[in-house]
């Protein structure tokens, strides 16, 4: 288990889970088993954190440009989701989690939005927050808070305003993010709370990616130096 240093900072890591579908190949299987092994890394890592003391975690688990993929591929995704919101995140939400899906529900499936808006409902106070990205797109997040404080009447847009319009109105951005699979981008991930953000990178592939993984990456961050702009 990874530990803090007495000021420690480290308070919200949010994660890109990526190499779903490189970690099957490698095996001979189809995407969707990756997807499926992945889905158990995502609660283990998840739980991990919170025990470590890590108040927020969030995942990236669908962006608004993953529509492009194969309908078959989408289609395995949001069954997966569909299964998992009903057993993992139940289940979660009953250890004092508190779940909040990051992203626009409008194209999900009705008894889909339906379970997301129950369990947000039925988890909110508890002492550790979870947010899932699920069709989350960073600037289409900043584009429909803009149009909605305009809608409202809001002239003059504000930093602090746009904060509070984001689906992250409230909550501390990620000190840390977590990319696994080796890519170096941050592929429209919390596009606006990321600004100073430490960025940490493994080549691991999510379904392999473990409490050693989470540990590093701690570690890591704590080495690192936040100056803000400042000296
Ligand atoms: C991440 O794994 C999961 C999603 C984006 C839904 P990928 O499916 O992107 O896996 P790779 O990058 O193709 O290996
Ligand atoms: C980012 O992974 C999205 C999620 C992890 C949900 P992608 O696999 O979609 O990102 P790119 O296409 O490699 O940038
Ligand atoms: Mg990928």
């Amino acid at each position: 288990m990874f530990t803090h240093p007495t000021d420690g900072t480290l308070k919200h890591i949010a994660f890109i889970m990526d190499g779903n579908g490189r970690w099957a190949k490698k095996r001979g299987m189809p995407r969707e088993f990756g997807h499926t092994e992945g889905t158990k890394a995502f609660r283990r890592i998840a739980e991990y954190c919170f025990r470590g003391g890590i108040e927020t975690v969030t995942i990236y688990a669908f962006s608004t440009e993953n529509w492009k993929r194969p309908q078959n591929e989408v289609a395995a995704i949001m069954s997966l989701f569909r299964s998992y919101l009903s057993l993992g995140m139940e289940e979660m939400a009953k250890n004092d989690i508190q779940i909040t899906f990051l992203g626009d529900k409008s194209p999900l499936a009705p008894d889909v939005r339906a379970q997301m808006e129950k369990l947000e409902r039925e988890s909110a106070g508890n002492r550790w927050h979870l947010n899932v990205a699920i069709n989350y797109g960073g600037r289409a997040e900043i584009v429909s808070a803009v149009n909605r404080l305009a809608a409202s009447g809001v002239t003059e847009f504000t930093e602090d305003a746009i904060s509070d319009a984001i689906y992250t109105s409230g909550q501390r951005d990620p000190d840390l993010i977590v990319r696994s699979a080796g890519e170096l981008r941050l592929s429209n991930f919390l596009t606006w709370q990321s600004v100073y953000s430490e960025l940490y990178f493994t080549d691991t592939l999510w379904p392999d990616f473990d409490e050693a993984d989470v540990d590093a990456a701690v570690a890591a961050y704590y080495e690192r130096t936040r100056r803000f702009g400042g000296v």
